[in-house]
């Protein structure tokens, strides 16, 4: 099937990151693509929750509130330390 942009297509495919909460109330928040950049989605995930997303033609940015670790091919990152 042809590749389309719809998920931000690069030389790395469409790439999953993975965002898991080690405290209530963790703030997944989406992004907008684009000239105009502001918040589209906020997730609210409790402790234990998992979020896999990708970054899509809506999504180029995530901010992440909270006590969490963030599961990217590039690495994980805990946002406490
Ligand atoms: N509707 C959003 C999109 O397609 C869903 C989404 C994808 C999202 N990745 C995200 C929301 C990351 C918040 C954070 O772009």
């Amino acid at each position: 099937m042809e590749d389309t942009n719809k998920n931000q297509t690069n030389s790395n495919g469409n790439e999953y990151f993975v965002i898991k909460a080690k405290d209530n109330g963790v703030h997944v928040i989406g992004l907008t693509r684009g000239q105009d950049t502001r918040f589209h989605h906020t997730e609210k995930l409790d402790k234990g929750e998992v979020m896999i997303a990708q970054f899509t033609e809506h999504t180029s940015a995530v901010k992440v509130r909270g006590k969490a670790l963030i599961i990217t091919k590039y690495g994980t990152v805990d946002t406490e330390e």
